[in-house]
């Protein structure tokens, strides 16, 4: 069979080999996928030790690789370019390794077609402003926010990010001592790694509208503390990044297969095994 991985450190817990099985199994497709485990000084090397083998086809990038892997790719797509990172990278036929990203996309699918969003009347409000971020932003912007406010600890990776989308009347950034006193937001996405890293945001209840959706592109433990906040803050809506995560294997997938799987089933299974 087809050899597919994903690469992270740590890595033990990635829900990706039991996505893309899942996926293989609605089309009767035989794969392998594997879990690699590689500390950022190994990296370049584990994952060119993958692809000497012709047969491996593809694969996916979790923390900390994502910006290496961007970096290791012969080409790469725009929304890679945009994120400077990869969450994908495919072995194309000719031998060359194409980086692509495929989060940012994932984030507004499972916002405007799982949870039903009309992103186009929504003040947005974009707490981070590294990779993960960065990906965020230019796809909440192509869906059509109608503004986008970010702000990040240090305000220049923010500014940064402004300055690259260049459309000041509907992207801006603010100071994040100033959180309290920016007004309110109809959807509030949290792209730091606090809840990774195991640390807790402080953020204003202030920060939210009355009817607000508050979104963290993580899952699982690190995702708690950000959506407690929000339920707490009466959010009327409060996802944790689950879905995103199924999104974006879907698109690898895609990518790599040329078949659409159906995300549902496999994001409610993975949903009960949650809770
Ligand atoms: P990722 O790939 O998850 O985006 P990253 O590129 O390292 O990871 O970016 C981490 C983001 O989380 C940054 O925006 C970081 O803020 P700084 O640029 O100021 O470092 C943000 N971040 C991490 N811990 C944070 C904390 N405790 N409070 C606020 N922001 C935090």
């Amino acid at each position: 069979p087809l050899n597919f991985a994903v690469f992270g450190h740590p890595i033990a817990h990635s829900l990706s080999p039991q996505i893309h099985q899942a996926f293989a199994r609605q089309f009767g497709i035989e794969l392998q996928y594997r879990a690699i485990d590689a500390a950022p000084g190994e990296f370049a090397d584990a994952v060119r030790r993958f692809f000497r083998d012709e047969d491996s086809r593809g694969a996916n990038f979790t923390l900390p690789h994502k910006s290496a892997a961007f970096a290791l790719a012969d080409e790469c797509t725009q929304a890679a370019t945009r994120a400077g990172t990869a969450n994908v990278i495919t072995h194309l036929a000719n031998g060359r390794l194409s980086a692509h990203n495929t989060d940012g996309a994932a984030l507004v699918r499972d916002l405007t077609d799982r949870h039903d969003l009309d992103l186009r009347g929504h003040d947005a409000l974009l707490l981070g402003a590294g990779g993960a971020a960065r990906a965020a932003a230019w796809s909440l912007f192509d869906a059509g926010v109608q503004s986008l406010t970010i702000v990040n600890r240090s305000p220049e990776a923010a500014d940064a990010i402004a300055d690259a989308i260049g459309e000041p009347s509907r992207v801006h950034t603010r100071y994040w001592e100033d959180l309290a006193n920016i007004g309110s937001f109809d959807l509030i996405v949290n792209a730091t790694s606090a809840g990774t890293l195991g640390q807790s945001l402080s953020l204003p209840f202030s920060l939210l509208g009355s009817r607000a959706t508050c979104y963290d592109l993580g899952y699982g433990k690190s995702a708690f503390g950000f959506v407690a906040w929000a339920r707490a803050a009466g959010a009327r809506y409060a996802y944790d990044g689950l879905g995103m995560l199924v999104e974006q294997a879907a698109d690898a997938f895609e990518l790599w297969h040329g078949k659409r799987p159906d995300t549902e089933p496999v994001y409610q299974s993975l949903r009960v095994q949650a809770s």
